[in-house]
């Protein structure tokens, strides 16, 4: 079954044809960093436009990179939500217009549940059960994974996502926006302890999150050292690098120990961080589990992971009707 996957929740506008649910044929991603650079993070009136000038050309590139006509497809995926309404609306339109017209079947899909499916775009997928480490810009969750649709949440963040701080604290620090992969740049730098930030694990025995703590912390390091803090951006970017990773180390492996599986993996944005990546290897090595992390490219937001979780549903037998809407929060499908 070959299927378009179509992803338009934030600020990529993105269109990928995938193969049974594992092969990528193409993966099409118009970023819109520049749109957004100057204002410090995403605006979603901007972002919506861009989606608009954007989704067109995307689909187009991506058949012609796989060297496919329209009538070649079987089926139609794309992100429902959770997202930017106005994002999503673009890519949903387009989506239900496109299948219709082909006469194709087409399925709206969950994005964090397509970020999970990522790890099955690589060459080494985990068996199941899994569990899964998301940290993306918008969401941070660790996930114990039965099936392809089965993914049962374990924990999540009570207020910034993992994703979010980096950007935040990189704003501080005038290192521009988005900010995940400059602290990871940045942070090889500097001294991992010569500036300790605070560790949020709340309870050490459960899976939720907090990440508006470090980053108040860093901004009360930045307010009572004005003069100085810019001599020190390596250490403090390594300083806040060491409190995020740890955390999210520790609750991925303690999940993975809890529910007995032998495989985790770690996806969405900040997965492509390579202190996290290092960091979870190390651990999960000494606890014999196997490490399971995409790629960069299909770290962020990616179309190709779209077509994956699709091919699952729709194998299933699931259509999305006309009359269904995009959604911003998170939902239990
Ligand atoms: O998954 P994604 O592309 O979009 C969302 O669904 O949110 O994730 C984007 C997030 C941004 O916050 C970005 O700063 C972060 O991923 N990110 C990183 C790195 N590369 C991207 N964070 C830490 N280290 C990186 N190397
Ligand atoms: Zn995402």
């Amino acid at each position: 079954m070959l299927v378009l996957g179509i992803e338009s929740s934030c600020d990529e506008t993105a269109a990928a044809l995938v193969l049974s649910g594992s092969t990528i044929l193409s993966s099409s991603v118009a970023s819109q960093i520049d749109t957004h650079h100057p204002y410090g993070g995403v605006v979603p009136e901007l972002a919506s436009r861009k989606h608009i000038e954007s989704i067109v050309p995307v689909v187009e590139d991506a058949l012609k990179k796989a060297g496919k006509t329209p009538g070649q497809i079987d089926a139609v995926s794309v992100t429902q939500g959770p997202g930017l309404i106005g994002s999503l609306l673009v890519g949903y339109s387009f989506a239900k217009g496109y299948a219709y017209a082909l006469g194709i079947p087409w399925v709206g899909i969950n994005h964090l549940e397509g970020h999970v499916n990522s790890v099955f775009l690589t060459q080494a997928p985990p068996a199941f059960p899994f569990t899964a480490l998301l940290a993306s810009g918008g969401h941070t969750g660790i996930y114990h994974v039965v099936s392809h649709t089965e993914i049962e949440i374990m924990g999540q963040t009570r207020d910034d996502a993992a994703g979010e701080a980096y950007d935040k604290v990189a704003k501080m620090l005038g290192l521009g926006y988005p900010g995940g992969h400059v602290i990871d740049g940045m942070a090889k730098k500097g001294d991992l302890f010569n500036i300790p930030f605070p560790k949020p694990y709340l309870d050490k025995n459960a899976f939720d999150f907090s990440f508006s703590g470090i980053k108040t912390a860093v901004s009360r390091y930045i307010q009572k050292h004005t003069d100085t803090f810019s001599d020190n951006i390596p250490d403090i970017a390594a300083g806040f690098q060491e409190s995020v990773v740890e955390v999210l180390t520790h609750k991925l492996i303690m999940a993975a120990e809890i529910k007995g599986v032998n495989h985790v993996a770690v996806v969405g944005g900040v997965a492509a961080n390579t202190y996290l990546r290092k960091r979870i290897e190390g651990a999960a090595a000494e606890k014999g589990l196997s490490v399971h992390i995409p790629p960069p490219e299909l770290c962020g937001d990616n179309a190709a992971m779209i077509a994956a979780t699709g091919y699952h549903y729709l194998k299933k037998g699931d259509r999305s009707s006309m009359d269904s809407d995009v959604f911003s929060k998170v939902k239990v499908k």
